[in-house]
């Protein structure tokens, strides 16, 4: 099978099924030198593990990683990362049912047209099990990238019609609620919301916003490896995900262009204006400021419809992704389909789902934003020749 790497400078391979042995991930082309222990991988792993609370799978499984390889003494070695995840609570007979009928809204019809044979166990490669590799990877992204100050955060921006108020946005709530939502009050009408349709054997879509902050201007290849364009296809890749946008996205379409443009404007002139207001020569402090390189390039934009990137490269602000999230499609309602012989059939799900992608998804969203981000820093480093020449002492 292909297509399970990702990344160009540095990458991840990804492996393992829903009910397999287990899940992992090899990572590749991470600097060496880089603090990193199994601690750091749990964390992420945490956050996606099932079980959690009566919105995810009852599924239960520990997720615990061992890293086998590129570690030594607590630092990356420069040599490839490989981790395994090991499955502990596989129900396989659960889907004997389902190997010869095709779920609505799963991969079981096109996987079965592709290859002419499938593992039907929890949908094999298509389950979302297979992000255990993406959110390990991711980890180690999140680590290189704190070394760049540089922060990828994401957390639940909408679930069905239930949507974040922006007066009423508190992050904090993101890490403590079970949905994930920055915004308690939310949170609350969104659990009301999916108990109904769990009564009724439904499931419930949703939004995930990453936001991605400290990285410079400069960064992203034209022409066909451009930021958004990575990072769109990092997380198009994520299982269930119908959409992904940029900035304002969509709504930008029904824009005009003179409200759509994010004006630039360069802090030096405030700065300059400070410096004179303060009579920069009786202060040290802002003396120093008022003639640094940073102050001549604090060059900033007044609004960020761009989300942070114009022309395939980051302007130096906020970079914001959100992807939409299409309803679970395992529900536990009867539904019609057909089967291996092509004949009509009513199907009914057993096993254990997710009556909503979206709070599990928060964390692989930010696992391939950050990994995306991480490989195209690395990328970036031979746009300059200065930069190169730096490296080499020349
Ligand atoms: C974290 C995560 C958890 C998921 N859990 C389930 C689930 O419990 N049941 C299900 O039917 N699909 C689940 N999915 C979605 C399926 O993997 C996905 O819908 C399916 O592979 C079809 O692909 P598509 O929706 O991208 O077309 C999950 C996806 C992710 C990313």
């Amino acid at each position: 099978m292909a297509g399970s790497t990702w990344g160009t400078m540095l990458t991840m391979t990804t492996w393992g099924e829903s009910h397999g042995r287990g899940l992992g991930v090899t990572v590749d082309g991470c600097p060496a030198g880089l603090l990193l222990c199994e601690e750091d991988i749990q964390r992420y792993l945490d956050r996606r593990k099932p079980g959690q609370s009566r919105f995810t799978t009852a599924r239960q499984e520990g997720d615990q990683v061992e890293i086998l390889s590129g570690v030594f003494e607590g630092r990356t070695t420069g040599t490839p990362i490989s981790m395994i995840v090991r499955n502990t609570d596989q129900r396989s007979h659960d889907y004997s049912a389902i190997m010869d009928v095709y779920r609505p809204g799963h991969a079981d019809y096109p996987f079965d047209e592709k290859y002419g044979f499938r593992d039907y166990r929890g949908g094999g490669r298509s389950s979302g099990r297979e992000t255990v590799g993406r959110v390990a990877a991711g980890a180690v992204a999140a680590k290189l990238l704190a070394e760049l100050g540089v922060t990828v955060t994401a957390y639940t921006k909408s679930i069905g019609p239930v949507t974040v108020s922006g007066d009423k946005f508190d992050p904090e709530q993101a890490s403590v609620n079970r949905l994930c939502m920055p915004d308690a009050e939310a949170a609350a009408r969104a659990e009301r919301y999916l108990d109904g349709l769990m009564a009724g054997g439904d499931s419930a879509g949703g939004i995930v916003e990453c936001i991605m902050r400290g990285i410079p201007a400069g960064v992203g290849e034209p022409v066909f490896e451009k930021l958004d364009a990575r990072l769109t296809h990092a997380v198009m890749s994520i299982g269930a995900v119908k959409g992904v946008e940029i900035g304002d996205g969509f709504a930008a379409a029904g824009s005009t262009g003179s409200r759509n443009n994010d004006s630039f404007r360069n802090g030096r002139t405030t700065e300059a204006a400070e410096c004179d207001a303060a009579g920069a020569s009786d202060n040290d402090a802002v003396s120093d400021s008022c003639g640094s390189s940073e102050a001549r390039k604090a060059v900033y934009k007044a609004t960020n419809h761009s989300g942070g990137i114009l022309g395939g490269i980051s302007d130096g602000d906020v970079v914001i992704l959100r992807a939409a999230f299409k309803p679970t499609p395992s529900i536990a309602r009867a539904q019609q389909t057909v089967n291996r012989s092509g004949e009509n059939v009513e199907i009914t799900i057993k096993g254990r789902h997710d009556p909503v992608i979206v709070p599990r998804a928060v964390v692989v969203v930010e696992a391939m934003c950050a990994f995306t981000v991480a490989d195209m820093m690395l990328l970036n480093m031979s746009a300059r020749l200065d930069n190169v020449k730096r490296v080499y002492g020349r």
